[in-house]
């Protein structure tokens, strides 16, 4: 297990779910951590819970992200690890897209951070880590995640694309794919409590390993892209969903 002694990590979206415990993570190997988010409530009692430093920054507010660069710039000069991570999850049927839903979405997942990375690129240091937190939903087809999904997607090209325009840099970029993972996300969507649990046994039936993925797998994964033991790594893409991406025709 490769040490982060040393080097200064970011994780949007840090106060909860897969980030939270990917800060705890960075921060107990060796990292100095920042983590980000929209609500400064949330943001100030997850850092002070992990003990890091807090950043409030909607991603959707370009100029709370200028901010936040300068804050970081200010605070600890330069950054080494960048985890991508603030995200929503708005399960809507095809026909009832709201231009509403749509912009919510996009604005976050796929505009929010590719101007995180933006923004705060002039901090990076030359051989930096980008890992961006994407979803299996970019290749599953699952009902009612048509806008989502493409969220993730267009993340994950992205990824692809900036991993050759980073690599004169030496900054290495790529993408997560989680399949389901037990996070305050999916009681954030205003589903009903019933309607949430069959959705979950029904996933959890269809996941190969049987089991949903907890954050702290999510965390080990970016911990190593995030580390040197990761330093060939680039433009690639990780599935981390106990097989549901095999979806098999029989079971
Ligand atoms: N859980 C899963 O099954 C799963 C599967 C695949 C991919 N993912 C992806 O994993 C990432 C983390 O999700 P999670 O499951 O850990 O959910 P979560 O617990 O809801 O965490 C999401 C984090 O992003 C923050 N966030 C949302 N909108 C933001 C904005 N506009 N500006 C700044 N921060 C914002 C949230 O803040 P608030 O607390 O204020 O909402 C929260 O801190 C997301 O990108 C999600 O799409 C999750």
């Amino acid at each position: 297990m490769s040490s982060l002694n040393g080097k200064v990590a970011v994780v949007t979206g840090g106060n909860s779910g897969i980030g939270y415990t990917t800060a705890q993570k960075l921060k107990h190997r060796g990292a100095e951590v920042i983590i980000t988010g929209r609500s400064a409530e949330k943001v100030q009692s997850a850092a002070e819970e992990i003990g890091v430093r807090g950043m409030v920054a909607d991603v959707r507010d370009l100029s709370a992200i200028d901010h936040m660069a300068d804050q970081i710039k200010n605070e600890f000069g330069k950054i080494d690890i960048l985890f991508v991570n603030a995200g929503v999850f708005q399960p809507v049927p095809i026909g009832q897209i709201s231009e509403e839903v749509f912009d919510y979405q996009m604005e976050i997942n796929f505009k929010g951070a590719v101007f995180t990375i933006e923004k705060l690129l002039p901090i990076l240091n030359d051989g930096a880590s980008i890992i961006n937190l994407s979803s299996v939903n970019a290749y599953t087809g699952m009902p009612n995640t048509a806008v989502y999904a493409a969220s993730k997607a267009a993340l994950n090209s992205y990824t692809r694309t900036a991993s050759t325009e980073l690599a004169p840099r030496g900054i290495r970029i790529n993408s997560v794919n989680p399949g389901p993972v037990e996070t305050p996300i999916f009681g954030k969507t205003g589903m009903k409590e019933e309607d949430l649990n069959g959705l979950a046994e029904e996933m959890q039936n269809r996941i190969p390993l049987k089991r949903y993925g907890q954050p702290e797998d999510i965390a080990s994964l970016v911990a190593f892209l995030a580390s040197d033991e990761a330093s060939f790594i680039t433009g690639s893409e990780y599935n981390i969903d106990g097989g549901i991406n095999i979806n098999p025709l029989l079971s």
